[in-house]
């Protein structure tokens, strides 16, 4: 297949794009587009067709359900049984914004696109090419990060294009995703809000709005024992290539234990990167060094994770030790949804030292 691949200058709402690309998915194609969070691979919500093809283009397993995109607000009731309050709340405090809600899902919805359940993740995102295409298409676009399963999500049109050019109709090419990691997902189906995945909008944010939620733990901590309650979140999502494991302790005990493992595993012949922050990076001696950011901005510790576990599989790098970039208990800025993905992808190895 020919993937037709679409710059988007920013502000050009009158482009032939938008109708092109609007087009593309009523007939059952599948479009990436930017969104706030991560780049999105598109198809129609409401055709069961389109969750097949998008499982396939992904290569993902078909019991993992995609998120609803709609571009406002009444649109919500033609995929939902019903609107609870705190639904209605949240969408107002945070949508368009990096918030994805389950609720019961309607009649409409079909189950390739819930993965088999009853719920429906519903979200607005906050990027003009999303919305303009959601309206385009019809106002339902499902859409998972456009990866490749495995793959870490992609924040760079360039990444899209590595991943998916060949398996997807087009791609539409914006800039740098902003926040760099995916939305904050909240399960409204219960007595009280649990999020089961965490994201920009934490906890504490969420608790302003509707009072008490709860955190899913098999987020916090990966045990085997225990199904995480977004399916999506069982499989080893974000994962580099090479072996990651994340070094844990204060400063200097983690650059002297992270070049230590490093010499080691260089003397087993393997090519080792380390992940740090801007305050140690010029510290540690490996094949390739990365900082993240500065410690003292999470958001660009967020936006650069995915892109640094890319470039680590394309300099082909065996071996990762990682800084502990975030903290999973911190319910404050973007601390903990950083380390549950840098967990993620190290299969939960972490080193205290
Ligand atoms: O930021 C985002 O949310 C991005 C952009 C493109 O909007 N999308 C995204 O989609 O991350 P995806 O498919 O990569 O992740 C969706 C997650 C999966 O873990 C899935 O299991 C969970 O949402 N999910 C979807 N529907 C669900 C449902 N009804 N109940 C529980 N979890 C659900
Ligand atoms: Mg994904």
């Amino acid at each position: 297949m020919e993937t037709k691949i679409i710059r988007v200058e920013e502000g050009n709402k009158e482009g032939e794009w938008l109708a092109e690309a609007g087009e593309m998915i009523k007939r059952g194609g599948l479009v990436a587009f930017p969104t706030e969070t991560v780049y999105g691979l598109g198809g129609d919500a409401l055709q069961e067709e389109s969750a097949r093809k998008i499982y396939q283009a992904k290569g993902r397993p078909s019991d993992n359900p995609l998120i609803v995109h709609i571009c406002c607000w009444e649109d919500i009731d033609t995929i939902v049984r019903e609107v609870p309050e705190a639904a209605r709340k949240l969408a107002k405090a945070f949508w368009p914004g990096p918030l994805t809600m389950v609720l019961h899902k309607s009649e409409r919805v079909p189950y390739t696109t819930t993965g088999g359940l009853d719920t429906v993740a519903v979200r607005m995102p906050a990027h003009w090419i999303a919305l303009a295409l959601i309206r385009a298409a019809g106002g339902y676009v499902a859409a998972p990060s456009a990866n490749r399963s495995g793959r870490p999500s992609p924040t760079l049109a360039e990444y899209v294009k590595e991943d998916m050019e060949g398996r997807i109709d087009m791609i539409l090419e914006g800039d740098c995703a902003e926040i760099g990691l995916e939305s904050t997902i909240v399960d409204l189906t219960g007595e009280i809000p649990i999020i089961l995945r965490p994201g920009c909008i934490t906890r504490q944010m969420l608790e302003q709005v509707v009072g008490q939620v709860e955190v899913d733990e098999t987020i916090l901590k990966g045990t085997a024992s225990q199904i995480p309650l977004a399916p999506g979140m069982k499989y080893r999502h974000y994962a580099p290539k090479g072996e990651l494991t994340i070094v844990k302790g204060s400063g200097d005990c983690v650059i002297k234990a992270i070049n230590q493992r490093v010499a080691e595993a260089q003397e087993r012949g393997e090519k080792v990167g380390v992940i740090g922050t801007d305050e140690m990076v010029s510290l540690y001696q490996a094949d390739s060094v990365k900082s993240a950011g500065s410690r003292e901005d999470e958001k660009s510790i967020a936006q650069a994770l995915y892109r640094i576990l890319r470039e680590f599989d394309d300099e082909e790098i065996t071996v990762i030790y990682a800084e502990a970039l975030g903290d999973v208990e911190e319910e404050k800025g973007m601390g903990q949804a950083i380390m549950n993905r840098l967990l993620k992808a190290a299969g939960y190895r972490m080193e205290e030292v």
